[in-house]
């Protein structure tokens, strides 16, 4: 698997990232929370030498957790950064800005989808920050590195997108959790779709990296156990899209359906460049539902119809996804999409663990084993943990009609991960 491509230099913010503007509570700037730290050290220290006393355990949760945000802020899977941390925020201001009673002290790294640079920006924020929590990324294989280090470490990691299979099945471990997906989630129940629909063969296309290759095994896993007969890999590396050549040997193919991992600005590129191929009329397009999150302000007309699977969908329905959506589009100005339910779901899980321990972060065994047994009641639909530390969710079959990926079915209840060589 080619988790690692060459890369340029992963850029840091130590501001707070320029996210949109957030009118329901302030944001945070680490240069006025860097200095609000030190002064605090400051006091603290001072006293503790004066008295000469230990400083306590209730001084040191005075202080405020430092939670590192490792995720992509430019390139192709910017926007999904962004939602993540809309999300996270959003469901931290709904605590008054606390979790588990301590407030929070943010460091960003802008790690921009580059494996090469993964371990560098991890120890930025591991070594030199000393983050309490990790919470990082979106590309599998960047999260390959993230995972390496936090393990090394035993830095508490909660994944908000990757879904590199391994990270909650070999490379499983206590300290790791995960609020998302893996690739092999959302892609296996899509299988059953088409095959249930008589489709017998079908034409893969993915980038050429770990989620890619994730996504189609997991695809095709679920579509040859359903009664399908064949599955064509074509690639393309990870993040090009100059899709034509690939369109025009689909086209000489003929297979039954299309089945693509495409996600962020590739993806919408990719459903603009399908449609103008014409190839819609004549091989239906599908695909975990990252092809059409998050993207369909940009795609508008080709991606109308296309149908896809995934742990989230427009029109639930339910109190509990309205309040949500309420509140996001107000804070930000735009409608949610998956990766805002995973950032506000992975701020929610910590939170779970923090309550438990009342902010005292060094508890280790308590926080784990409270964040192992919480029911996340999110707007996707309430989920728990799964031994491996991966989400039991339901899939969703959606479909886009103007721009909403419109619930149509749960493709799959309940499905967990099969965590494949996870020992925990
Ligand atoms: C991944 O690299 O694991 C990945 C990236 C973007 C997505 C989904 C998965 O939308």
């Amino acid at each position: 698997m080619e988790y690692w491509s060459n890369g340029v230099v992963g850029s840091e913010i130590r501001s707070q990232h320029a996210i949109t503007p957030t009118p329901q509570f302030p944001e945070e700037e680490n240069v006025k929370v860097d200095l609000d730290h030190r002064l605090k050290y400051l006091a603290v220290a001072t006293l503790a030498a004066t008295c000469m006393l230990p400083i306590s355990p209730a001084s040191a949760q005075s202080q405020k957790a430092r939670v590192g945000l490792m995720l992509p802020y430019t390139g192709t899977y910017a926007q999904l950064g962004t939602a993540i941390t809309n999300g996270f925020k959003l469901a931290v201001a709904e605590r008054g800005g606390k979790l588990g009673g301590r407030e929070l002290e943010y460091f960003t790294v802008d790690d921009e989808a580059e494996p090469a640079k993964a371990p560098e920006n991890t120890n930025k924020l591991v070594q030199r920050d000393k983050v309490d929590v990790l919470v990082g990324t979106v590309h599998s294989g960047v999260q390959m590195g993230m995972v390496k280090i936090a393990k090394e470490n035993n830095t508490l990691l909660i994944i908000p997108n990757a879904g590199l299979d391994a990270a909650t099945g070999a490379l499983c471990s206590p300290n790791i959790f995960r609020t998302s997906f893996s690739n092999w989630q959302p892609s296996y129940p899509m299988g059953k779709v088409l095959a249930d629909r008589g489709i017998k063969n079908v034409v893969s296309l993915a980038w050429k990296y770990g989620a890619g290759e994730e996504a189609v095994a997991g695809f095709t896993e679920g579509f040859i156990k359903a009664g399908g007969k064949s599955v064509r890999g074509l690639w393309i590396p990870f993040p090009n899209v100059e899709f034509q050549a690939l369109l025009t040997e689909i086209a000489s193919i003929k297979p039954d359906a299309v089945f693509v991992f495409f996600a962020g600005g590739g993806a919408a590129k990719f459903i603009k460049d399908y449609n103008a191929a014409g190839l819609r009329k004549t091989i239906p397009l599908f695909g975990s539902g990252f092809l059409t999150d998050g993207v369909l302000d940009a795609t508008e007309e080709p991606a109308q119809g296309l149908e896809t699977t995934l742990h989230y969908a427009d029109g639930l329905n339910s109190k509990r996804d309205r309040e949500f959506r309420t509140a996001y589009s107000k804070a930000y100005t735009y409608a949610p999409d998956v990766y805002a339910v995973q950032g506000y779901d992975t701020a929610l899980l910590l939170s779970a663990g923090l309550d438990a321990v009342k902010g005292d972060i060094s508890k280790r065994k308590e926080l784990i084993a409270a964040m192992e047994k919480a029911k996340i009641d999110s707007p996707r639909g309430a989920w728990t943990m799964s031994k491996a530390h991966n989400p039991i969710q339901d899939i969703y079959l959606r479909k886009v009609v103007g721009r909403e990926n419109k619930f149509v079915n749960i493709a799959h209840k309940a499905l967990a991960d099969p965590a494949r060589g996870c020992k925990l």
